[in-house]
């Protein structure tokens, strides 16, 4: 079936149908998006180490296409797409950005991305190439707890000053986790075949975390979480310092979801990131960071089952990887 409309026909048709198409269209995307594999990485101290390669799912080659997808679709059935000038405004170190745009042209609705300035022109152009808008801001990585974030600042203001923009917020959207507690927590569970143990994992927004880790605990309390934090100052896409960047709402309510937390600093996950690369997964510096810590797992829990993800691949930050982890300046 075809269901493919052009935006100009969406404005011709009522209200009703056009949200209809926007949902079919939805349901096809959710096809395609997640079931991603879980591969065996290593085995350290008698324990198992698995990850599941996000960077198979189709928009952005990244974990982020899940709750991209899912927060749209809430957004769609809450009846906020309600005129043609309609634009969904969201704030992005990259990953999102892509699955945002690509999701976003597919459906025929408009989008803007709010980045920091700080990520590499490669990633911008990704980002463009999707047929989204793009703004910069001067962030950093992980900009500063006290003072403006600027990207999420630039786009709350932008919402608040114009009623045709949509911000669904990432870092407190509840639909954000339920892609996880829908899709990635159950997958790991059946593709473990009931055995995980760990799950290990850095954190942005948190989603990815809280949503496995909800879902894992309703089947076996035991199951441990740990979030990983990256160091202060640090140079990994898409992770965030709590001690430095304000905690998301997402974790912050969902605490519960969380029994223990851990620091990497850059030079071991950058270090961990080219081993993953000489085992023939070209991902980003966010996997060496969580292969670093599964394998700190793994050491202090004999025979144990870790999991963790390789969220996306090295395409998406590669200005970062050609400075810091090729250039070894760290
Ligand atoms: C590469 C990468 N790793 C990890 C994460 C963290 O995921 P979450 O925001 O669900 O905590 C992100 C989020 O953008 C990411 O882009």
């Amino acid at each position: 079936m075809n269901v493919f409309v052009q935006p100009q026909i969406m404005s011709l048709v009522s209200e009703d149908t056009s949200s209809k198409i926007y949902l079919e269209k939805i349901r096809l995307l959710k096809q395609k998006i997640g079931k991603t594999p879980l591969v065996h990485i290593d085995t350290v101290n008698g324990s198992s180490i698995y990850a599941k390669l996000e960077y198979y799912n189709p928009l952005s080659h990244s974990v982020k296409d899940r709750p991209a997808v899912y927060m749209l679709e809430d957004a769609i059935k809450r009846g906020l797409v309600n005129s043609e000038n309609a634009t969904f405004v969201e704030a992005s170190s990259g990953n999102l950005g892509i699955a945002y745009g690509r999701a976003g042209k597919f459906l025929g609705l408009k989008t803007l991305i709010v980045i920091p300035s700080v990520v590499g022109e490669k990633t911008f152009k990704r980002i463009q190439e999707t047929g989204t808008s793009v703004e910069k801001t001067p962030d950093g990585y992980c900009p500063l707890r006290n003072e403006r974030d600027g990207a999420i600042a630039k786009v709350k203001d932008m919402y608040l000053d114009d009623p045709n923009k949509i911000w669904l917020d990432q870092y407190s959207n509840e639909n954000n986790y339920k892609a996880h507690l829908e899709g990635t927590g159950p997958e790991i569970w059946h593709q473990t075949e009931k055995r995980v143990s760990h799950i290990v994992l850095g954190v942005g927004t948190g989603g990815t975390l809280v949503g496995i880790s909800r879902y894992l605990k309703a089947e076996n309390p035991d199951i441990q979480s740990v979030a990983v934090q990256p160091q202060k100052g640090h140079h990994i896409q898409g992770l965030r310092n709590y001690s430095e960047s304000l905690e998301p709402a997402i974790v912050r309510k969902n605490r519960d979801t969380i029994d223990h937390w851990i620091d990497v600093c850059d030079k071991d996950a950058f270090e961990a990131t080219t081993e993953l690369w000489r085992k023939g997964y070209f991902v980003g510096t966010s996997s060496g960071l969580n292969y670093f810590a599964a394998k700190q797992i793994a050491k202090q829990n004999r025979g144990s089952t870790v999991v963790t993800l390789f969220a996306d691949t090295c395409l998406n930050s590669f200005k970062l990887i050609q400075d810091y982890v090729l250039g070894k300046s760290f």
